[in-house]
């Protein structure tokens, strides 16, 4: 028999719990940061954290409240772990690590083999001692951090830019030849087998030479059974290197291989509306790709990035949010808590159509923000000497070159809050097979 005393016990406790479980799964909570946000689409969202500054307050503050993944930039890399042969010193990393271990942060891992930030000491030695310095490295490393890195960036930035489709030079290259990347990898996989290993790359955020080619090696290890998990494609953006037209794309053919991708160093030069559309537009590629596990930015604050005079990140340097943020957030389910503004009002992506030896067709979907647009605008820009020869369901203008083409609607351009609508054009190749490259959309 229960007592009236115990009954209100119970109810009390009751009371409790309903508020409890109200409070954390309460949307305006759950949604309202980055990594909540990315949580709800089952990702997470990181950022590079830099040692030094853990002890300045609205750094830690806006890192513990927005994301949920952490990267050491510079922490991890084989000068800073190993600078002296063997002598491991892991202090700095440590610090982010347990930070973000006490903030209930996933760590990744960046980098154990890499021709940069290298000691020299290593490329002084001979084959034999080289490939048992950089299977001890990785196996030293890895195992300092077992059991708490989710993925381990492996092997980074081995291929050559340009259209050689050829590995880099660098010591492990010149002396141990192109197996040097699958013996990292079995090495990596016996020292964590938890871990998630990543080759991760810049330039390969499009379908072109260089990601050619590593999506070769991918296929080729998936294959022979060699171990790999994951593709980290950076995405450092800027006008000259903007998020190509085939982003998802792309994302989507390595994902097909059977590999997740992870979008890792995240940041792209500018500022305002086109910054934060560039930003909505590799958030909605990687939600569209289901094996898209988590995206990083390469930095937490404009100030402090490794190319902070072009402003590339989510937050100034007084760590307001920027419409970057805004757009970001939106995109990815969340809603804003005020902060930002200049919300990307539309988004623009593009997919290859049907193709012949002479020319291909491309589409622009055109999709509306959170709210209703009454019109819309967007570039599409063909490399020279492309041309474009035709296009359907819109009314183009052309700029003096005849290469930047902007696009209008026919007619009325106005769309319902998430809706889309889409364009088409014929692209004459004239020898390139390069994609399009999409300006901002522009609402109004
Ligand atoms: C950069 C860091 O952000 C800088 O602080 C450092 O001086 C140089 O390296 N690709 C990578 C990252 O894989 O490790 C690089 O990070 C940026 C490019």
């Amino acid at each position: 028999m229960v007592t009236r005393t115990s009954i209100g016990a119970l109810g009390m406790a009751g009371l409790l719990a309903a508020s409890g479980v109200i409070a954390l799964s309460g949307t305006a909570d759950a949604a309202s940061t980055l990594g909540s946000a990315a949580a709800g689409k089952g990702r997470y969202f990181g950022a590079a954290v830099a040692a030094n500054h853990l002890g300045e307050a609205p750094y830690v503050s806006t890192l513990d409240t927005e994301f949920t993944s952490a990267t050491p930039e510079n922490e991890m890399k084989w000068d800073a772990v190993e600078r002296t042969r063997n002598s491991f010193t892991f202090g700095a990393a440590d610090q982010i690590v347990s930070h973000a271990q006490s903030k209930g942060m996933k760590v990744r891992g960046h980098t154990l083999v890499w021709h940069s930030q290298l000691p020299s000491w290593v490329g002084t030695l001979g084959t034999a001692d080289l490939r048992t310095a950089m299977n001890n490295h990785i196996t030293k490393v890895m195992q300092h951090y077992k059991g708490k890195i989710h993925s381990w960036d492996v092997v980074n930035e081995a291929f050559q830019d340009g259209n050689s489709g050829a590995r880099r030079s660098s010591p492990f290259q010149d002396k141990l030849g192109n197996g040097f990347i699958e013996e990292a990898f079995r090495t990596a996989r016996a020292a964590d087998p938890a871990a998630k290993l990543c080759y991760n790359d810049y330039n390969t955020d499009g379908v072109n030479a260089k990601s050619n080619a590593v999506y070769n090696m991918v296929r080729d290890f998936k294959a022979r059974g060699v171990p790999i998990d994951c593709v980290g494609f950076q995405s450092h953006f800027n006008s000259a290197s903007p998020v190509p037209g085939d982003y998802q794309a792309n994302l989507q053919r390595f994902a097909d291989l059977g590999v997740d991708v992870q979008i890792t160093e995240l940041d792209i030069e500018g500022s305002g509306t086109a910054q934060a559309n560039s930003y909505s537009n590799v958030v909605r590629a990687c939600l569209a790709v289901s094996r898209c596990t988590g995206i990083t930015v390469w930095g937490v604050t404009d100030k402090y990035s490794w190319r902070a005079s072009g402003t590339p990140l989510l937050f100034d340097g007084n760590y307001n949010k920027k419409p970057a943020y805004t757009a970001v957030l939106t995109a990815l389910g969340g809603t804003s808590s005020g902060g930002g503004g200049g919300t990307a009002a539309c988004t623009v992506s593009y997919s290859k159509q049907e193709e012949w030896s002479d020319r291909f067709n491309g589409k622009v979907t055109v999709t509306a923000g959170g709210s209703a647009i009454g019109n819309w605008t967007t570039t599409v820009t063909v490399t020279s000497p492309q041309k474009i020869s035709a296009t359907w369901n819109g009314t183009p203008t052309w700029d003096s070159s005849g290469n930047v083409m902007t696009m209008k609607p026919n007619g009325n351009g106005s769309l319902a809050a998430g809706a889309s609508t889409s364009f088409g054009f014929t692209v004459m190749k004239n020898g390139s097979n390069a994609a399009p490259v999409l300006g901002s959309c522009t609402a109004s």
